[in-house]
């Protein structure tokens, strides 16, 4: 027996559950199916790439909506657990891009023509994330007419109120003078930047002692919203390395369409009211 080896380690048993029936191992490791023939070898790094990037997708999603009742119950602190989790899968994801640097415009250019129309323009997790942030686009719906399942939880995500909803109730319950028209808004519409929240959020900005809970919170979601913009930024930057100018797979214009979206924000009064902060400094001083 190998020296590394413990007497009290288990072979599983037949009807055991064991690591690789817990996970579905055997499934999971099926459905990878690269279309290139002969199968060109950077194939397989694509299409795990992009199946862990909706894995971590739908670990956010799980995830925000643990914050959301966290908020509900008004437990910050709970919420602000959770969106460092959040945030911490975000910083993997952004850092991830590089593993798909390591191919080169030449490797993908071998398969590329396979998965056209194809395009992470199509990942419905990624829109749900959108919409739930509050980013409710409804002409997004139109490109999922072929995906029922996609469709339908970007609908159902459209329909609920979105983290911001929850994040204003949390606030108006703790005594903050949030506008009652915004506190019963129609949720089923896109989050409009508005002068009375930006107002609020300074006050706390203001004076971030006396605020702490809630100047802790928005932090936090500055740092998710942040994180989002990054993933933005190291995306576009890497489809400019591998495809220059060229469109997209999913008909777009590729890099120039990636670059009018990296002005998204989900709280723009969080990134507003900084311009309200301290006082100008004259120029020259
Ligand atoms: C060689 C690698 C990649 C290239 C060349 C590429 C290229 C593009 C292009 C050109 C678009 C614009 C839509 C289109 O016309 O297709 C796009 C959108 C998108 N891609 Fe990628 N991509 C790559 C990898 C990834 C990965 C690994 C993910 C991870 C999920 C991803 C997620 C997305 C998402 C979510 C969009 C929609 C962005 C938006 O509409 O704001 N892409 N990609």
């Amino acid at each position: 027996m190998s020296s590394y080896l413990e007497e009290g380690m288990i072979t599983p048993q037949s009807g055991m559950v064991s690591y690789s029936s817990y996970l579905k191992v055997n499934e999971l490791l099926s459905l990878q199916k690269p279309l290139s023939s002969p199968v060109e070898h950077d194939e397989m790094l694509f299409i795990i790439i992009h199946q862990a990037y909706e894995l971590w997708f739908k670990q956010i999603l799980h995830e925000l909506n643990l914050a959301e009742n966290d908020l509900q119950k008004g437990n910050a602190f709970a919420a602000l657990k959770t969106l460092k989790r959040i945030t911490t899968i975000q910083n993997i994801l952004t850092q991830q891009v590089s593993i798909l640097e390591t191919m080169t415009p030449n490797d993908f250019n071998l398969f590329r023509s396979r998965l056209n129309p194809a395009s992470g323009f199509q990942s419905h997790q990624f829109r749900v994330l959108e919409f739930r942030m509050g980013l409710k686009d409804r002409v997004y719906l139109k490109f999922f007419q072929t995906m029922p399942d996609g469709k339908l939880a970007m609908e159902k995500a459209l329909a609920a109120p979105c983290f911001y909803d929850h994040l204003v109730g949390f606030l108006a319950r703790k005594g903050y003078n949030i506008p009652a028209e915004i506190l019963s808004r129609d949720v089923t519409e896109e989050w409009k930047p508005s002068q009375e929240i930006e107002d609020v959020f300074t006050t706390i900005y203001q004076n971030h002692a006396a605020h702490y809970e809630a100047y802790t919170l928005l932090e936090a979601l500055c740092d998710l919203d942040q994180q989002f913009t990054l993933w933005r930024y190291r995306h576009v930057a890497m489809v400019e390395r591998m495809i220059g100018s060229r469109i997209g797979t999913g008909g777009s214009s590729g890099v120039k369409y990636l670059a009018s979206t990296l002005q998204k924000r989900f709280f723009p009064e969080i990134w507003s009211l900084r311009g309200r902060l301290g006082s100008e400094i004259p120029y020259g001083k």
